[in-house]
């Protein structure tokens, strides 16, 4: 069952007529056999067959904005940040990773200075204090952080923020680009609009899964894009 309270934000209005007030998201998933996305939290998936990786590569890349958990983020190739924008999730300030960022990236001089602030009149008798709820950062021309904070303010609302923020910058398209967390944000908040599912003709036995039970029924198949004996690709839309 779709949790009404956590689906559809107010900013994401999907009903007919209501303006969408931020970008459409395409969610790009593989998943195994038995349902896994990875095998651990830092699976490079040798499971995953190149021409569905090389499939992703060209989806993230005409699409050009992919969205991305901190955790996918940084166990990505360094090639990886070519010809496309990351918008890295994460709780942390950049400032916690620079070392990694340095090291597998290469990114060095990092501006730690946010783009972006997003500030909350607290509206508490007697408390004045503005709160730093969302910040951005830009790293590179490739890479922008985003610091969610963690308390003073919902992530529904740190969430509507962000939405308006890319809308406000014209961005049309996303995609969703994992892991576990960040599909489970976006599909949660009934944020996703079309799925690519790659299913892998593989057994992992174990590891990280996705709620397939709960997402995929809010979604129609539209078509099946691959079919080869290693995986087949299937392509849905949400339902109106
Ligand atoms: N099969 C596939 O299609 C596919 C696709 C992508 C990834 N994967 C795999 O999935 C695994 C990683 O999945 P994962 O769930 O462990 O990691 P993830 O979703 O990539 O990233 C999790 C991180 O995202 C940040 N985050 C989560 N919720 C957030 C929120 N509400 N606001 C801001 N930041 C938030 C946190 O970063 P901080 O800890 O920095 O706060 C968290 O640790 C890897 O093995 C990867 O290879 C598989």
């Amino acid at each position: 069952m779709i949790n009404r309270q956590d689906a559809s934000l107010d900013v994401a209005e999907n009903a007919k007529g209501a303006q969408k007030l931020r970008p459409s998201f395409i969610a790009v998933l593989a998943q195994s056999l038995d349902g896994f996305i990875a095998n651990s939290r830092s699976d490079p998936l040798p499971w995953i067959p190149k021409e569905d990786k090389l499939w992703f590569k060209h989806i993230a890349q005409a699409t050009r904005h992919v969205v991305i958990g901190r955790q996918t983020f940084l166990v990505l190739p360094k090639v990886a940040l070519k010809n496309r924008i990351h918008w890295v999730l994460s709780t942390r300030s950049p400032q916690s990773y620079v070392f990694r960022l340095q090291e597998h990236f290469g990114l060095t001089n990092l501006d730690l200075t946010p783009v972006f602030t997003d500030k909350l009149q607290r509206y508490q008798a007697g408390q004045d204090t503005v709160q730093d709820a969302v910040k951005i950062y830009r790293l590179s021309d490739s890479v922008f952080w985003v610091h969610t904070s963690k308390g003073s303010q919902s992530f529904d609302t740190q969430l509507k923020t962000l939405l308006r923020f890319w809308y406000e910058e014209g961005i049309k398209k996303m995609v969703i680009a994992g892991g576990a967390h960040i599909y489970d944000l976006f599909f949660r908040k009934d944020l996703v609009d079309e799925l690519y599912l790659t299913i892998v003709m593989t057994v992992l036995g174990q590891g990280i899964a996705w709620d397939e039970y709960n997402y995929i029924k809010r979604f129609q198949l539209q078509d099946i894009l691959t079919k080869s004996t290693d995986y087949i690709r299937l392509y849905f839309k949400r339902k109106e």
